[in-house]
């Protein structure tokens, strides 16, 4: 499952500015100096970010640039780009987007999806080409181990879209048609499916982002679009994932969902689901065990929408959480992978999350 040599290296494009070595490694975590901003706006040349993570140890922000299949290495407090990876047969190849990619918190490797576009940009959801899981050692810059996914669906489910962590090692991945999740070992020598539905079909749009705290994953499921998600809690020391319902008080409708997202300034008590042209909600588990949630609201105020934008993701960096736009249906300049578009606003909505708060 392996894949050849070509998957052995990356190659790092140094951006002009910004070109340094790499951050004392911290074994402390969480020590990222305060970030507090407000909104940002992200100089990038086609980087249309589907998701993004920050990096606590090397106080970086990752994110995934959907049309071009690569990943941008930005810091925050220089405000510039650090490196662009570029991955050999993805980066700029015409079906592959990149749509997960996350800091694993127990290794501080990061793991990137690179998936194909087929299914996201087809009407029954066609299962069609091939998805890799790439992990990826930012000291050393260079790719640990990469998996084709395709192997274990063997083109009967896919649409992936995002990756998470525990503390066993494990990495999992979500795809959403239908709702599906892959675990693979920490060092890449097998993945399985470890949850599938129990009827395989394509035409169902299932889970679309997940997020970790311990050893519970919580997942957003869009339900087919039958007019309102629900949120699922997996535990993650079974051997097989069972969703189990988290009702929400009041049952409020979340939908056209894209990620959810714990962020770290909570402790994994509230979570952030966003939805594409709604906005992001924020639920909140008291006690962080999520066998329930409150419904506190809905933040819909980003300035972004106006101008065609979609919610996708939200990311806090150090203090400061942002929302994390994407426009999907910028003309593609001709010769390239994407659109036009060179600012990219990062919006911060930490007070109206703390709002919702009370
Ligand atoms: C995307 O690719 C174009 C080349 O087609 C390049 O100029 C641009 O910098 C790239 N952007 C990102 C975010 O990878
Ligand atoms: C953040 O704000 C500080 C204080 O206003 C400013 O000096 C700094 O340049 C800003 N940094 C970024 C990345 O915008
Ligand atoms: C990925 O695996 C599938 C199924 O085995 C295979 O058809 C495809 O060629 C593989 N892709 C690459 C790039 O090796
Ligand atoms: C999902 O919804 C689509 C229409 O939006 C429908 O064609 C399809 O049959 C549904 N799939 C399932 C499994 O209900
Ligand atoms: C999670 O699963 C493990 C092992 O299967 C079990 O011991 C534990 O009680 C479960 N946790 C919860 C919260 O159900
Ligand atoms: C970007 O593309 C849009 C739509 O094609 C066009 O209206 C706009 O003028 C372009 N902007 C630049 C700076 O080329």
């Amino acid at each position: 499952m392996l894949l050849g040599f070509v998957w052995l290296s990356a190659s790092i494009i140094l951006s002009a500015v910004g070109v340094r070595g790499h951050r004392i490694r911290r074994q402390d975590q969480n020590q990222c100096p305060p970030f507090n901003n407000g909104t940002i706006v992200i100089d990038s040349y086609q980087l249309y970010p589907e998701n993004a993570d920050f990096d606590l140890n090397q106080c970086l922000l990752y994110f995934g640039a959907l049309f071009n299949a690569s990943v941008v290495v930005y810091d925050p407090y220089r405000a510039e780009t650090v490196s662009t990876i570029e991955l050999p047969g993805i980066t700029r190849t015409k079906p592959f987007h990149v749509g997960g990619v996350a800091w694993d918190p127990y290794t501080n490797l990061i793991t990137i999806l690179a998936d194909s576009s087929i299914p996201h940009e087809t009407d029954d959801h066609e299962i069609l080409g091939d998805d890799f899981l790439i992990r990826y050692d930012p000291a050393k810059n260079e790719i640990v181990w990469s998996l084709n996914l395709t192997e274990v669906s063997q083109g009967q489910y896919g649409g992936n879209q995002d990756v998470e962590h525990d503390s066993h090692g494990h990495i999992y991945v979500l795809g959403t048609y239908p709702g599906s999740i892959l675990r693979a070992e920490a060092d890449g020598s097998s993945i399985k499916p470890w949850y599938l539905p129990d009827v395989i079909d394509h035409t169902n749009y299932g889970i679309t982002g997940f997020a970790a705290t311990g050893d519970i994953l919580l997942a957003s499921d869009g339900k087919n679009n039958s007019g309102s998600g629900e949120i699922y809690r997996f535990n993650m020391t079974a051997d097989k994932g069972t969703p189990v319902l988290v009702p929400k008080v009041p049952d409020e409708a979340i939908m056209s969902l894209d990620a959810v997202y714990l962020p770290p300034k909570y402790g994994g008590k509230v979570l952030l689901v966003s939805e594409h042209d709604r906005g992001v909600s924020v639920l909140r588990s008291a006690d962080g065990k999520w066998e329930s949630a409150e419904y506190l609201g809905r933040i819909t105020d980003d300035p972004n929408f106006a101008d065609g934008g979609f919610n996708t993701a939200t990311v806090e960096v150090s203090g400061s959480i942002y929302a994390v736009d994407e426009w999907f249906s910028d003309p593609i300049v001709a010769g390239t992978s994407a659109g036009n578009r060179t600012k990219f606003p990062l919006v911060d909505i930490t007070s109206q999350v703390e709002a919702l708060l009370g």
